[in-house]
């Protein structure tokens, strides 16, 4: 696929299949982030891959922080948000949790440690789509959440910046307009 036509056809897929994906494809992905530009060479960006039983180690985390911020955890709506939580990682036969670790070099700019880090992101969601894997980039608050920090055993400084959920498609995703590059752009000749 040509890298523009790659670029152009990459969408968000929250549907997947629970078909396995080989280990070389994942790694494959993996390492795609890992040619991302990053300033000073610090190569910020840590990889967390779970799959089966590793998923439900996350979900309990998150169940836990769901179940911590609910003003009556035992009310049947509380119990519910709590279980979706605790379920969000199943949604695909495997999450890779993509972590900042940002350099304490004297010149290195935090900012940027994070811009590394989205853009090997970008990499990855990229090479999943040459794999023919649908793929989705998620967040949400719980994903900077300290405890989900400390679970992947980051730094004070480190953070989470993406889950990619990845897996065969199960969806065509609907077309979506993207604004004319034309009518963002400034040219300052
Ligand atoms: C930093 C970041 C966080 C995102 N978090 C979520 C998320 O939590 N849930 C979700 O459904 N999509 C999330 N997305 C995906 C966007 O919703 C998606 O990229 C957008 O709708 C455009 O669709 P496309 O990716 O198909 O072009 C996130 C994207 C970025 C860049």
């Amino acid at each position: 696929m040509h890298i523009h036509e790659a670029i152009t056809t990459r969408r968000s897929i929250p549907l997947v299949t629970e078909q396995a994906i080989p280990t070389e494809v994942i790694e494959e992905i993996i390492e795609a982030g890992t040619h991302a530009p990053n300033h000073f060479r610090t190569e910020p960006w840590r990889f967390f891959v779970l799959t089966g039983e590793g998923r439900s180690k996350l979900g309990k985390v998150f169940g836990e922080i769901t179940q911590a911020e609910q003003t009556d955890p035992q009310s049947e709506e509380a119990r519910k948000k709590i279980e979706r939580s605790r379920n969000n990682p199943l949604r695909s036969p495997v999450v890779i949790a993509v972590g900042a670790e940002p350099s304490d070099g004297n010149r290195v700019i935090l900012q940027e440690e994070f811009a590394a880090v989205h853009a090997a992101v970008q990499n990855m969601l990229l090479a999943a789509h040459g794999h023919g894997l649908g793929a989705i980039w998620r967040t949400g608050a719980i994903c900077y959440h300290p405890k989900v920090t400390a679970f992947f055993n980051l730094s004070n400084e480190g953070e989470i910046v993406a889950f990619l959920y990845l897996g065969y498609p199960d969806m065509e995703p609907k077309p979506i307009e993207r604004t004319d590059a034309k009518q963002l752009t400034t040219w300052i000749d």
